[in-house]
């Protein structure tokens, strides 16, 4: 299976000049790579997430490349155009050059109240617009502790379930490709940005228990890629991706410099190779 190492830059760098260096130090080593038979990224698809302002001219920058781009939200509210103040839809983000989404990343869920019904919403929206869909899960602190980790998963999958039972009559052609073009990124709140980090063991017996629960949806995804995201760095990712469960790393800060992002593209690479 191919791993996947995608770079969510958040709202991340602050000018488009630094967008450029990164992007242009994050070239260089991939094309350096390319020419390096031990160190190739050939079994690695890579991906980043600019922030919406800087999608068009990062997508117009990866055109020719082998990474893809994708946004970090789209609108809740319509496919395509509206009075929603504030909001990039499915159809726009896609204009801009995107063929992916983000999509719950916790950040969206603590600070813009996303709820179910909002994702559900979201995940139709991109699917019909031929967006991959980067899905993101995980529990907090609180919940971790209280060994609620499955029961939370559970509750946060219960969107791709609904949206397999409702649309499954309307437009079975994305259904069908959903296996390909849906990722579950199971991120642990209490992991993003802090430097902690779940055993690989706990995220091997989490990504087992996804696995299960989405290959029993009414649309049975019996081959759906699961990533781990929170505090993947360049030191911790031969671990990660050693295991066979973890199909790849959603990665915040560390995609921030073009060397830490592809030492961990690297480390997925040698190992699902
Ligand atoms: P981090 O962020 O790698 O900085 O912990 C991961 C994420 O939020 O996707």
């Amino acid at each position: 299976m191919q791993a996947w190492v995608i770079g969510n830059w958040k709202q991340n760098p602050a000018t488009k000049h630094e967008v450029n260096t990164l992007l242009d130090s994050l070239l260089a080593a991939i094309n350096s790579d390319e020419n390096d038979t031990v160190n190739k990224v050939t079994h690695c698809q890579l991906m980043v997430a600019p922030s919406c302002i800087h999608l068009a001219a990062v997508s117009t920058r990866l055109k020719d490349t082998s990474v893809l781009c994708a946004a970090q939200d789209i609108s809740a509210h319509s496919d395509s155009v509206g009075a929603y103040t504030g909001d990039c839809s499915a159809q726009q983000v896609a204009d801009a050059g995107a063929t992916w989404t983000i999509l719950g990343h916790s950040e969206r869920r603590q600070y813009h109240q996303e709820s179910h019904d909002v994702l559900l919403q979201k995940l139709t929206h991109a699917l019909i617009t031929n967006l991959g869909v980067v899905f993101c899960i995980g529990e907090t602190q609180a919940q971790y502790d209280a060994k609620q980790t499955f029961d939370v998963l559970d509750k946060q999958l219960a969107v791709i379930k609904s949206l397999l039972n409702q649309e499954l009559e309307q437009q079975p052609e994305f259904i069908n490709t959903l296996n390909e073009r849906l990722i579950i990124a199971y991120e642990p709140v209490w992991a993003i940005g802090t430097g902690k980090v779940p055993t690989v063991n706990e995220v091997s017996a989490t990504h087992e228990h996804i696995k299960h629960m989405v290959a029993g949806f009414a649309v049975p995804l019996s081959n759906i890629s699961v990533i781990y995201g929170g505090s993947v760095n360049a030191a911790n990712a031969d671990s990660f991706a050693a295991n066979a469960m973890i199909n790849g790393a959603l990665v915040g800060g560390a995609s921030l410099k073009a060397d830490s992002f592809l030492a961990i593209a690297n480390a997925f690479s040698h190992t699902k190779a």
